[in-house]
């Protein structure tokens, strides 16, 4: 999948669109059709047709569901108010619902259900992008991490294969659900993020850190498939296909030494174990409250593909001491510092270590695919200075060559600025901060002067005993004039 398939494919849509568009009275008719596409809604309880049965039509565009009918029927009936009466209560307004057919906007409106023969897969299972051209496409903004890359790329093509079969048979293929772990700043979102980029399955990227037990202040746990429904534009056959990343994991580990409950921690897990199995979810459309006045619809998670990543600070820790008291014991017992300075002790990583961290054992065991990232070392942040297609580096010489200044950094200066990164502990994010710092001196000055032309960003400068080389426009054109001066003598 390149990406001149993408933008070949939208020229095709484009052209399609001006051809159907040219008279009015289609355009209309599209309309329709567009409407026809999503359920109908009750006016007055929000439930989609789809669970109250057939609406009752009124005029004003009005829907109106059999027990909502029925009931406004029963109270004008049942004679306790004498209806005639009513105007003349000074607390009554007439109410006009007309107006509330704006109440329900269309990002809360379900697509109708196909019938079971219509349901197409996503993806054509003969032009799936194979893992290593998933990967080769994740290279180009990615640097390192080679081990995470791969495991994306198969899980993804794996959920794609599954998702294209769509088979009910015996073999039926299970998902394998993730945990990807790594250091802050080495990548975990990022490499989410840039897949989303990738791919035409719905992706939700979602957050741990705000999802509550029900009931309490706080997300609910559905609403995360929410989400995924709402990236799906409200199609639920769509959205039952989709993957959820749910991002900063350790957020909901067990909180330790606690006595009160844990709504945000380990009964967030809980609430999350039938989720990841795949069971079937009551969710709101186009909220992430159930609380709200929305309607709600029922999602099966059997086939979403749930990828959970968080930077579990201290877990390098208690691998440690796992290792080292492994190690005390018999032959081993010198080699008991060894551990301290290994930069991919993460990759060691048991069960039982995270289990420690204080996640439980059964939602690991929902997440079989453990996949860890590495910390960034020098060399690794000097690459993600300059290679990435978006790097840094990248983007201030844009910056600058709008000003016609042209901006280079030494490969020493590079190092440096490395080096200072690595000190500050969180990963790649420190780069930008960094840069940010040194540059700010630079862009207020340059645009000063007309006769800059090139600024060379030097160790002494990031290390603070020197400054930037610069040169000017007219030290370029006075060489040459004086070559050509010597020539001619
Ligand atoms: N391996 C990498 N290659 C290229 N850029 C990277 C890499 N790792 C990190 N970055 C850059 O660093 C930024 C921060 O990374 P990211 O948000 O993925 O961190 P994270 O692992 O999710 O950390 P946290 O646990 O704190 O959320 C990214 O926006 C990206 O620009
Ligand atoms: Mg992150």
């Amino acid at each position: 999948m390149s990406d001149k398939d993408y933008t070949n494919n939208e020229e095709e849509e484009i052209v399609e669109g001006t051809v159907e568009d040219t008279t009015k009275e289609e355009k209309k008719d599209k309309d329709k059709k567009d409407d026809d596409e999503y359920e109908k809604v009750c006016t007055i309880c929000h439930r989609p047709e789809s669970t109250a049965g057939k609406m009752v039509d009124l005029p004003n565009n009005i829907t109106v569901c059999n027990d909502c009918m029925q009931r406004s029927f029963d109270a004008m009936t049942s004679g306790q108010y004498d209806l005639s009466q009513l105007l003349n209560n000074p607390n009554v307004q007439i109410f006009n619902m007309g107006d509330m057919e704006e109440q329900i906007p269309k990002k809360q409106k379900l697509k109708k259900k196909k019938e079971a023969a219509d349901v197409v897969p996503l993806v054509d299972i003969n032009n799936l992008p194979a893992p290593h051209k998933i990967k080769a496409n994740l290279d180009e903004y990615i640097i390192g991490q080679e081990h995470a890359k791969k495991a994306m790329s198969v899980a993804v093509y794996n959920h794609y294969k599954r998702v294209a079969t769509n088979t009910m048979d015996d073999i039926e293929i299970e998902k394998s659900n993730m945990l990807m772990i790594g250091p802050t700043g080495s990548g975990k979102t990022y490499l989410v993020k840039t897949l989303a980029k990738l791919l035409d399955v719905p992706l939700a990227i979602t957050d741990a850190t705000s999802l509550t037990e029900a009931g309490y202040i706080g997300d609910d746990i559905e609403s995360v498939v929410s989400k995924l429904l709402a990236a799906a534009d409200n199609d639920v056959e769509k959205a039952e296909q989709g993957i959820i990343f749910i991002d900063e994991i350790d957020k909901i580990a067990k909180k330790k030494n606690s006595s009160q409950r844990d709504v945000s921690g380990e009964s967030v897990q809980q609430g999350m174990l039938k989720l990841l199995e795949g069971s079937d979810v009551e969710v709101p459309v186009g909220a992430n409250s159930k609380n709200a006045m929305v309607p709600l619809t029922t999602i099966n998670t059997r086939n979403i593909l749930f990828i959970c990543g968080g930077a579990f600070p201290d877990l390098d820790g208690i691998i440690q001491e796992r290792l080292m008291k492994q190690s005390a014991i018999g032959f081993g017992a010198d080699l008991k510092d060894k551990y301290k300075e290994d930069p991919n002790i993460l990759d060691k990583v048991t069960l039982e270590d995270l289990r420690n961290f204080g996640m439980i054992p059964e939602f690991l065991g929902r997440l079989p695919v453990v996949v860890t990232l590495q910390g960034l070392g020098e060399e690794m942040l000097v690459s993600i200075l300059k290679e990435p297609k978006n790097a840094i580096l990248k983007q201030y010489q844009k910056l600058l060559a709008l000003d016609e200044v042209q901006l280079e950094f030494n490969d020493e200066a590079l190092h440096a600025i490395a080096k200072r990164a690595m000190k500050r502990d969180t990963g790649a994010r420190a780069l930008r901060a960094i840069i940010e710092e040194f540059m700010l001196d630079i862009m207020y000055e340059i645009p000063k002067d007309d006769n800059i032309g090139k600024v060379t960003i030097t160790k002494e400068y990031i290390e603070g005993t020197g400054g930037p080389i610069i040169k000017l426009r007219t030290q370029n054109v006075e060489s040459i004039a004086t070559k050509g001066k010597s020539e001619n003598e």
